[in-house]
């Protein structure tokens, strides 16, 4: 499959009014295709680090840049794709077994993500050749 057709850019409502903006994102295929297990942010990070570097056998995730910007690589072993993540509204859905990187943190970046699956170390790989090994484009 491409790899634009494995991952989701979502905009989402914004119920705001005169006193300010409100957006809310709910799980289990209301707002993104999953029931929410884990939440987590990310912050602080310089304009030099990639975090991720990592694929999740388990684990689908929802990444929102509420503050700040980011940007995303997504890799499924054939194409890759880069994602800016410029706005509290714009959500990028990543399904489970793809590579990403992390990067480009702007200094008030706030990176919000959420996840089908509560935290299992085992469910990450973190070495890409192994990353290709499991979707079985090197042997
Ligand atoms: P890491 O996976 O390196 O973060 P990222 O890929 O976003 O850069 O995680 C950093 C540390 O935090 C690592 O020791 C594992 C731990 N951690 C948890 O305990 N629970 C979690 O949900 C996450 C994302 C990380």
């Amino acid at each position: 499959m491409k790899i634009e057709e494995q991952i989701k850019i979502i905009e989402f409502a914004d119920f705001g009014d005169e006193r300010g903006n409100l957006v809310v994102i709910e799980g289990d295929g209301m707002d993104i295709p999953f029931d929410i297990k884990r939440v987590f942010y990310i912050y602080g990070s310089d304009s030099e680090v990639v975090r991720g570097s990592h694929a999740n056998r388990e684990s689908e995730f929802l990444l929102v840049n509420v503050s700040g910007t980011s940007k995303v690589r997504v890799d499924n072993g054939s194409e890759e794709m880069i994602v800016e993540l410029n706005r509290p509204r714009m959500g990028l859905y990543i399904p489970s077994m793809l590579w990403k990187d992390m990067y480009d943190f702007s200094a008030d970046s706030v990176l919000l993500v959420l996840s089908s699956r509560h935290y299992d170390g085992n469910e990450y790989i973190r070495d890409y050749e192994e990353y290709l090994k499991e979707i079985g484009k090197q042997d």
